[in-house]
């Protein structure tokens, strides 16, 4: 596992990000700490609702502000403090060095210009291309994510085409610029199969090519299981558990990722999405004290309901759980004895 020793071209460090909502404050990416690697993908999963989509935002600088505060934290890109940027300067690395697939095609998709347009503007600013070139470049970004009549979709305007070409026209700007980092937002749930594993080819191809690297959020623990070199679990804002896909997949340590994971009706073919757990989450304004999870869980103890979680280690250095049974305690022996029994 000589990933986690080699630079991470991507360094996010006690992420955190708060919306400000009438007199509250809700934390909703809370102390997200994690790596990405050349030609590495690391897959984000958890319940909806739990800060996947924001944590990305938060990274991508594009947050809704209002609602939202600035980030704080550490966003390292190639050893350059993202956090601290001006706009300008942001905006020269965004799309072009770290590029986004949104979960909603429409806020990546301008509704007034048509999609030639929006595809050779990328091209003239991200890759010097012009004329001809930049609409040949612009084509083969269309042919490449699966859409055949190409030429006649570049007139076509975003509401011209169905919900999965708009998914399809957005990817394909997003890897055009064929960026160092892409962050995918469950980039192909509005995708039929066939077009799914063309998309999740590409994103590969592109991995191999130029070592793109992949934050990859979804909640289908196929492209996981296929796509993933890492997962982090987060619930409530804060990751809970981080390991190796493997490792995380057979061996998940904490009981949140345990019943996240039994959901899957066949660890063989692992096609299943992930369904929620028993019990509901709490919303960002009655979060509960210690860890969050415990109203929900079948092994807390006292422990557990009050203070921070330390992070725990019992297997390998690489895989990390929030979680007080892995504290070698006699306490904590008898809980996860039980979990292990469920796991089975
Ligand atoms: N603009 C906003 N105003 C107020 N609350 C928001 C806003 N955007 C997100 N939230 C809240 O912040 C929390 C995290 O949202 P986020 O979109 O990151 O979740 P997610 O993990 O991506 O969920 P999903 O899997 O459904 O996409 C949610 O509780 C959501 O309701
Ligand atoms: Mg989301």
């Amino acid at each position: 596992m000589n990933n986690f020793e080699s630079h991470p071209i991507l360094k996010i460090k006690d992420l955190t990000t708060c919306l400000k909502v009438g007199h509250e404050e809700w934390t909703v990416v809370d102390r997200l700490s994690f790596n990405l690697y050349r030609g590495k993908t690391l897959a984000l999963v958890g319940e909806s609702g739990c800060g996947k989509s924001l944590a990305a935002l938060s990274i991508m600088g594009i947050l809704p502000q209002p609602p939202a505060l600035p980030s704080t934290g550490e966003i390292l890109y190639r050893d350059k403090s993202l956090l601290t940027l001006s706009e300008k300067e942001m905006r020269a690395i965004r799309g072009s060095k770290i590029a986004m697939i949104f979960q909603d095609p429409m806020s990546a998709l301008n509704p007034v210009f048509t999609i030639g347009n929006q595809l050779i503007e990328v091209a003239e600013l991200h890759l010097g291309l012009f004329g001809d070139e930049a609409w040949d470049r612009a084509k083969q970004a269309l042919e490449d994510v699966g859409i055949s009549n190409a030429e006649e979709r570049l007139s076509c305007y975003p509401h011209q085409l169905s919900g999965g070409l708009k998914q399809r026209v957005m990817i394909a700007m997003a890897l055009m610029c064929e960026p160092d980092v892409l962050i995918a937002d469950e980039p192909t749930t509005a995708l039929d199969v066939t077009i799914q594993a063309q998309v999740l080819d590409l994103i590969r191809q592109l991995q191999k090519k130029n070592g793109m690297a992949l934050l990859l959020i979804t909640h289908d623990m196929g492209v996981v299981s296929e796509m993933a070199d890492e997962v982090i679990v987060m619930y409530l804002a804060q990751g809970i558990e981080h390991g190796g896909v493997n490792e995380l997949l057979d061996l998940p340590l904490h009981p949140y990722t345990v019943g996240l994971f039994q959901s899957r009706p066949s660890l063989e073919n692992q096609k299943g999405q992930l369904k929620p757990i028993a019990g509901q989450v709490p919303l960002f304004k009655h979060i509960p004290k210690g860890c969050r999870f415990h109203p929900r869980c079948p092994y807390a103890m006292d422990k557990c309901r009050k203070g921070i979680v330390p992070v725990f280690h019992p297997d390998s250095l690489q895989h990390y759980t929030k979680c007080w049974l892995y504290d070698g305690s006699d306490e904590s022996q008898e809980g996860r004895e039980r979990l292990s029994q469920e796991k089975i």
